[in-house]
């Protein structure tokens, strides 16, 4: 292990209260060899955090994949609060589904399963209330598309926070055929040019390897 997962697994340890349902989803992952892709437990709580400070009581999500940072996000509203997560794959949106009723938040979290884009569309035209903050994380090539309408979902004040942006390091290259890397790359480069956007991006490293996310509020 090298020193940065130490350090993930001292700052889980130590800042962390463990959580049974949360370590059993990431039990089943790894028995089903599902992909890796949920957030570490400093990032669930980070996110939890961040909801907390904005007092956020409307959530929307962009890739539940198994409900784990969708828990994350739930843990932190107030008795009124919600969670609308979007998940393309069927089988991951069951086990989302089956994962947030064992934790005991079904009452606060709809997940729509369905392409991303055709569910932000309808919630659109549903004239849906603004939310207070929107975790992008599904998609990467797609990352622009979720911008340009989870801002038709903002009001002032929402919190955009786009996962996996640093993508081990190969944001900076404008040369990459990575798909992955050109759709977070377009993203950030279109969170400068929106005007009603303030953002940064900070890296990070840690279990996950080495990553970034980006930060935003709506003015
Ligand atoms: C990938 C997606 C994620 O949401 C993540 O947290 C890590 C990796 C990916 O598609 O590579
Ligand atoms: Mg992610």
């Amino acid at each position: 292990m090298n020193k940065w997962e130490k350090n993930d697994l001292f700052i889980a340890e130590t800042l962390i209260a463990e959580d049974v349902e949360l370590k059993n989803i990431l039990e089943f992952n790894r028995q089903n060899n599902l992909p890796d892709w949920e957030v570490s437990s400093p990032q669930g709580k980070f996110l939890y955090l961040l909801a907390k400070i904005r007092n956020a009581k409307r959530i929307l999500e962009l890739g539940t994949f198994v409900g784990y940072s969708t828990i994350w996000l739930a843990k932190a509203l107030p008795g009124d609060g919600t969670v609308i997560s979007l998940e393309y794959e069927q089988a991951y949106a069951n086990i989302a589904r089956k994962n947030i009723e064992h934790a005991g938040f079904s009452d606060k979290v709809t997940i729509l399963q369905g392409a991303a884009v055709d569910s932000l569309n309808a919630l659109i035209k549903a004239k849906e209330e603004p939310f207070d903050m929107i975790f992008i994380d599904a998609d990467k090539p797609l990352y622009p598309t979720y911008l340009d309408l989870s801002l038709q979902l903002s009001k002032p004040g929402t919190v955009i926070y786009g996962d996996n942006v640093v993508r081990d390091g190969e944001l900076y290259n404008a040369d990459t055929s990575d798909q992955k890397v050109r759709g977070v790359r377009e993203f950030v480069e279109n969170l400068n040019k929106s005007r009603t956007l303030e953002s940064t991006a900070l890296q990070t490293v840690g279990i996950k390897g080495y990553d970034g996310f980006t930060i935003s509020v709506v003015i």
